[in-house]
């Protein structure tokens, strides 16, 4: 699998990911996002993030041997706490249960610490979506609380509350001593230029 920068071009994919009922089942209750609104407000904000956040951002995943979109991973900076990102991910069902969150996962928590300078990444999901808890521990992440928002409108679970898991660049550096040295067999690969269509409608200085 490989992550690169998401580009205008990934619009259908992406308005074709969050039409998934089964995607959004944690996330919305399974309401799917407005193309529009992907068109319109999220795809903008995720290529301005890539200019105000260098090495951060939305990430689209790719099948490295057939170019097919799978989803994508995110790795944000928290703006209220320095040193702090936040890790997200939403993968087509297709691609669901092959370990790709994990690799995903486990590459951007390695890229945060290893290159920009994070002390700490977390990620949050409704305690009830059982497989989003179990990658985050499979990438080496811990439960850190369990928290209750009040929803207008309240999906499905939402009563068991959302839980955060994190992990520390300290955490995760014992990991690495104890386990094999360097990035596993099979994980992904970051592309860390932006691909042909975005260095044509940006400058060069804008890659990660
Ligand atoms: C959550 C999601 C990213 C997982 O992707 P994935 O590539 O299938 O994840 P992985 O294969 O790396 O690992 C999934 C783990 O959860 C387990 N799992 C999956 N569904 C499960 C369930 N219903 N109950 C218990 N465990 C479950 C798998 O067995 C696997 O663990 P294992 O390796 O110990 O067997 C994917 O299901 C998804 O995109 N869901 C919709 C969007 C979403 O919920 N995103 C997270 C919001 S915070």
């Amino acid at each position: 699998m490989v992550l690169r920068r998401l580009t205008e071009a990934d619009l259908d994919d992406l308005a074709a990911l969050d039409a998934d009922p089964e995607v959004m089942r944690h996330l919305t209750g399974g309401r799917p996002t407005p193309r529009e609104v992907i068109r319109d407000r999220i795809l903008p904000a995720v290529l301005d993030d890539y200019e105000r956040s260098p090495g951060f951002g939305r990430f689209a995943a790719i099948e490295r041997a057939t170019g097919e979109f799978l989803g994508w991973f995110s790795l944000l900076r928290d703006e209220h706490r320095r040193g702090q990102a936040s890790l997200g991910y939403r993968l087509r069902r297709a691609a669901w249960g092959r370990g790709l969150a994990t690799e995903g996962s486990r590459a951007l928590i390695r890229l945060a610490f290893a290159e920009l300078g994070v002390e700490r990444v977390v990620a949050t999901t409704m305690a009830v979506n059982v497989a989003s808890r179990r990658v985050m521990e499979k990438a080496g992440m811990t439960l850190a609380r369990t928290f209750y928002l009040s929803w207008p409108d309240p999906i499905d679970g939402a009563e068991h509350g959302d839980v955060e898991y994190a992990v520390t660049a300290q955490e995760a550096r014992k990991v690495t001593e104890t386990t094999s040295s360097g990035a596993p067999a099979g994980s992904a690969e970051l592309h860390r230029q932006s691909s042909g269509a975005e260095r044509r409608r940006r400058p060069p200085e804008h890659t990660a």
